[in-house]
């Protein structure tokens, strides 16, 4: 039976959270699905990226995945709460099963270990506008790390530089240095940079040369591929459920030409996709 672990993104930066769990854990299958056709998902309020997630969640899981990662930030801080506690429990037109089905979000796993990185104590969070005016990051860091100090600033510009292939061109160096300095300002002392949304690894060289030297800049992929190899570990029945045949299945909302040729940057190998109507 092909039940294959879900990831599920805005677009295409969640091919950087693939790239990271097919290292770690080659051998299950996967089914990416990108809503290219209704990206971004950061400047769309609450109540959208609810739906939206909701939505690609249960196509997903129509099509056999037990188990869903959402590997998008907006949608881990908007809707993933929502899901869990309000969705699954009546999933049961999924069968009897259908409650059993579990959605995981990249926010946790990364805010249970963000506070390692740094040795002041301040850290900056780099996202889009809905995942800071979510608030999620401040308040899960503070149940794993009190007292840190968390300053947050938020990139209109990136996720759009980066789905537009600009992310290495002269004119995306202006808005990165605009917002590492704005973040900057707000502590002088931030030696932490966590890149919270998925888009943002693809700006890391510029990150980088923008930030002050010996500031650590950390992404999620290999947290949230740490993460995952846990979570089935401690979670034996559902990890059995997941079959194991290194298949790769890409869906997209929108166009496959475009998606394949953007994807393959973004997850680092050739990719064939096919376009699903929601
Ligand atoms: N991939 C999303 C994230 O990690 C951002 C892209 C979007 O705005 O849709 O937050």
């Amino acid at each position: 039976m092909h039940q294959p672990i879900g990831v599920f993104d805005s677009g295409y930066g969640g091919l950087t959270i693939l790239r990271e769990i097919v290292r770690k854990l080659p051998e299950y299958d996967y089914m990416y699905l990108g809503d290219n056709a209704r990206t971004p998902y950061g400047t769309r309020s609450f109540e959208t990226v609810y739906q939206y997630t909701l939505e690609c969640v249960r196509h997903l899981f129509a099509r056999g995945c037990r188990l869903v990662v959402l590997a998008c930030n907006t949608a881990s801080a908007k809707a993933l709460r929502n899901i869990q506690q309000l969705d699954l429990p009546l999933m049961t037109e999924m069968g009897p099963d259908g409650p059993d089905r579990r959605v995981l979000g990249v926010i946790r796993p990364t805010t249970e270990v963000i506070g390692n990185y740094s040795q002041s104590g301040h850290v900056g969070i780099l996202a889009t506008r809905g995942t800071v005016t979510s608030e999620s990051y401040v308040v899960e860091i503070e149940k794993f790390f009190p007292g840190l100090n968390v300053f947050q600033e938020a990139c209109p510009m990136w996720v759009p530089l980066v789905e537009n292939g600009e992310f290495a061109s002269p004119g995306a160096d202006y808005f990165v240095k605009q917002h590492i300095n704005r973040l900057i300002d707000k502590s002088p002392i931030i030696d932490t940079l966590l890149l919270a949304c998925t888009h943002y690894p693809l700006l890391i060289d510029k990150i980088r040369q923008a930030a002050p030297v010996g500031v650590t800049i950390v992404s999620q992929g290999e947290i949230i591929a740490d993460s995952l190899t846990d979570y089935l570990q401690r979670h034996p029945i559902l990890e059995e459920q997941c079959s194991k045949h290194g298949q790769r299945t890409f869906l997209t909302t929108d166009s496959t030409v475009d998606f394949d040729r953007q994807a393959a940057i973004f997850y680092g190998e050739s990719i064939r996709s096919v376009q699903l109507t929601l």
